[in-house]
């Protein structure tokens, strides 16, 4: 038994799979359509502006037919009952943990609902296509790129998430291949730290060895059985069992 008090929680396109929100690298995953250097790198855009705006128009426009699944509200349920500090940092671009009522959030890999300003920067909420070229509504002065972070991008607030791992008791992964860094890379800085971890996937992550416990299974029902574990404790402690 470990006391618990700041949680940090990654979480990956697998936790909105039961959303019916495709994964990047499952057998229909994103990627096998695309090439990633064609749709989600700086270079891409600058060849084919109108082709990578139109791949994140069609998943932004799919938002509108998805659902927070029972793992988002269990974390959003988690979020609004822990006392401690709690950090929930998703790569997913899509907003079902925002509409699940997860407050303590961060989109390290930016969002499909905000534009990108080419020419001030500034960051705007976008409901419609990007490829009929609405201007950015700070400056007045220049179309909007999708607001996500490509491949040789800086995921945002990399300093607020290593803050947040170097003090946190408990890391849990949710649905997340552990394929790309810098994320797949927290798992060993919160060990280096102290911290507890611990692993929800369907099947093992690429950093598996790295976490205490691995828990396989669909995320939909996983989530919701740890939440209701660690908060009908009582108390601030946790049995997440170190097996390794
Ligand atoms: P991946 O598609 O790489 O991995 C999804 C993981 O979720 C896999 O390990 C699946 O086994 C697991 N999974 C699938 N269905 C699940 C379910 N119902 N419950 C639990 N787990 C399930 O997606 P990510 O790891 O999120 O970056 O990919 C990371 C980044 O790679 C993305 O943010 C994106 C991509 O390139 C950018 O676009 C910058």
């Amino acid at each position: 038994m470990r006391e618990i008090n700041n949680i940090v929680i990654l979480t990956g396109a697998g936790i909105s799979a039961e959303s019916g929100v495709a994964t990047f690298r499952g057998p229909d995953g994103l990627w096998k359509g695309h090439r990633v250097e064609d749709v989600a790198t700086p270079e891409a855009f600058q060849r084919h502006p109108i082709l990578v705006q139109k791949f994140y128009d069609e998943r932004r426009a799919k938002l509108q037919g998805v659902q927070p699944n029972p793992a988002h509200l269990a974390l959003a349920q988690l979020d609004a009952a822990w006392g401690g500090d709690l950090l929930l940092v998703t790569q997913n671009v899509d907003d079902l943990h925002n509409r699940a009522g997860s407050k303590r959030l961060l989109h390290m890999h930016g969002e499909l609902l905000s534009g990108l300003c080419l020419a001030c920067g500034e960051r705007s909420p976008v409901a419609g296509n990007l490829s009929d070229g609405p201007v950015c509504p700070h400056c007045r002065q220049s179309a909007m790129r999708p607001d996500i972070v490509w491949f040789g991008e800086m995921p945002y607030q990399m300093d607020r998430i290593e803050s947040a791992l170097s003090q946190c008791d408990l890391f849990v992964s949710i649905g997340t291949s552990g394929a790309v860094y810098p994320a797949a890379g927290f798992v060993r800085s919160a060990r280096h730290y102290g911290a507890l971890t611990l692993e929800m996937n369907l099947d093992p992550s690429d950093g598996s060895l790295y976490f205490n416990e691995s828990r396989m299974g669909k995320a939909g029902e996983l989530v919701p059985a740890w939440v209701d574990d660690i908060l009908s404790s009582g108390t601030r402690f946790c049995d997440v069992m170190l097996k390794r």
